[in-house]
């Protein structure tokens, strides 16, 4: 059968593996890259790859794009962020620069309590048109599945709100989103001396989450600060007897015990994992628990200590680098500037870190049946990147390499626009 699309010419083409779990350890460092290499997409779905001269796939009615001199990979897959809330956080800048801590901001009701009031002042179309853009935005870093949480209402009303933005945006958007109950984000002060009755409310909430089909995965934060491991764990197991994927914010801040708790309640993913111990790196990995690092938050925190991604790898665990993309410690949309912080300072190598954003980012997000890999028969996601070389990508930072983004076959985005009709 001849292909609706072929991409030619490529200089070097990622095919990551999929061997049917995520990729632990060493054969993070394994790839197959394809030079002079095409991709045929039919009906939506990748079809065939493979390098030198596609005609095999070539009738009269196929659309031919030259892409020599270009590299691609598979749609890029941000698996970590906070995209819908109100307001932003630049009026903390200032204090963060003199040297007030994250935590400090957020004892003094800045922080995720500036934004929670934010949000909860937002209406419906205000959070959608402000969670549009950034989504936008994303893409047009080459970003085709984004995973977003909620987290920024703690009532009923305002994190149903978030979720259902979520939904729409995925309606509406050639993007796939998957969405995360996030309830147990922050401790008004109200709670702070025993938060146990709102995670109470939290857990009474997960019926209505599952009935209203707004979530798959359920996430707390747990740290100093928040919710302890106690009580991380009481409501990620009631999410999974509710039958949701579960997931941890963990060791970002301080090690109290969330990545134990992610090993425990058998969590798909646990994230951050700053300051995690060689002894819960063990327990990650026996439990093949993904980590999930995000080294664009450690940057902008301006933190020294990144998570030890080596001795992640070392240990056998599976690991993505996503954004944590956020108004307070990660305000950015930019995949691509934490992948190659991820070379520089999660010391991984350029096939790692695409092994991360790809393939195993569509396990963290239970979506890898689908996506993250170029084999024939998932979705024809790519992102082109106008590149020479797929180390250049990783290598010179902080600008926008995607020229080019297919989601399901289409071309949704060209010369780093979104293509609206
Ligand atoms: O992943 N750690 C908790 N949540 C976010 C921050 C959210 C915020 O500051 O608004 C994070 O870093
Ligand atoms: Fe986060």
């Amino acid at each position: 059968m001849a292909a609706d699309r072929i991409l030619t010419h490529f200089n070097e083409l990622f095919c990551p593996h999929d061997p049917g779990h995520p990729l632990y350890g060493s054969e993070m460092n394994e790839a197959t890259v394809l030079k002079d290499a095409y991709v045929a997409f039919a009906d939506g779905k990748i079809q065939a790859i493979g390098e030198g001269d596609p005609s095999a796939y070539v009738d009269e009615h196929t659309v031919i794009e030259d892409y020599s001199g270009k590299v691609a990979t598979p749609g890029l897959i941000d698996c970590h962020t906070h995209l819908v809330y109100g307001g932003n956080r630049a009026h903390e800048f200032a204090k963060k620069l003199s040297g007030m801590s994250y935590l400090d901001i957020l004892a003094e009701g800045g922080g995720i309590l500036s934004t929670l009031n934010a949000t909860r002042a937002s209406s419906f179309d205000e959070l959608y048109d402000k969670s549009r853009k950034l989504l936008e935005q994303m893409m047009i870093h080459g970003v085709t599945s984004v995973e977003a949480k909620s987290g920024y209402g703690l009532n009923w009303e305002t994190e149903r709100r978030q979720m259902e933005v979520v939904r729409k945006l995925n309606e509406d958007l050639p993007v796939d989103l998957v969405s995360t109950f996030m309830g147990a984000h922050v401790i008004p002060p109200e709670y702070k001396a025993n938060p146990d009755p709102l995670i109470d409310q939290i857990i009474a909430m997960l019926p209505q989450v599952k009935e209203e089909g707004l979530a798959e995965f359920v996430d707390v934060f747990c740290d100093d600060g928040v919710y302890n491991a106690q009580q991380s764990k009481r409501l990620l197991e009631a999410a999974k007897d509710l039958g949701f994927g579960t997931r941890i914010h963990a060791d970002e801040i301080a090690s109290i015990g969330g990545s134990a708790v992610a090993a425990e309640v058998g969590a798909v993913s646990a994230e951050h994992l700053m300051m995690i111990t060689d002894e819960d790196i063990q327990k990650l990995a026996k439990a093949h628990v993904i980590g999930n690092l995000l080294p664009a938050t450690t940057f902008s925190l301006m933190e020294d200590t990144y998570a030890p991604a080596r001795k992640m790898m070392d240990a056998g665990m599976a690991i993505t680098v996503t954004t944590d993309s956020n108004p307070g410690s990660c305000p950015t949309a930019n995949l691509q500037f934490a992948m190659q912080l991820g070379c520089l300072y999660l010391r991984m190598t350029p096939i790692e870190v695409l092994n991360a954003v790809t393939v195993n980012a569509a396990y963290s997000i239970n979506r890898a049946a689908d996506v993250g890999s170029l084999d024939p028969g998932k979705k024809a996601d790519l992102t082109v990147f106008d590149c020479p070389s797929l180390d250049y990508l990783l290598y010179y930072f902080a600008t926008n390499h995607a020229v080019a983004v297919y989601k399901n076959g289409a071309c949704v985005v060209r010369d780093r626009q979104l293509v609206t009709e």
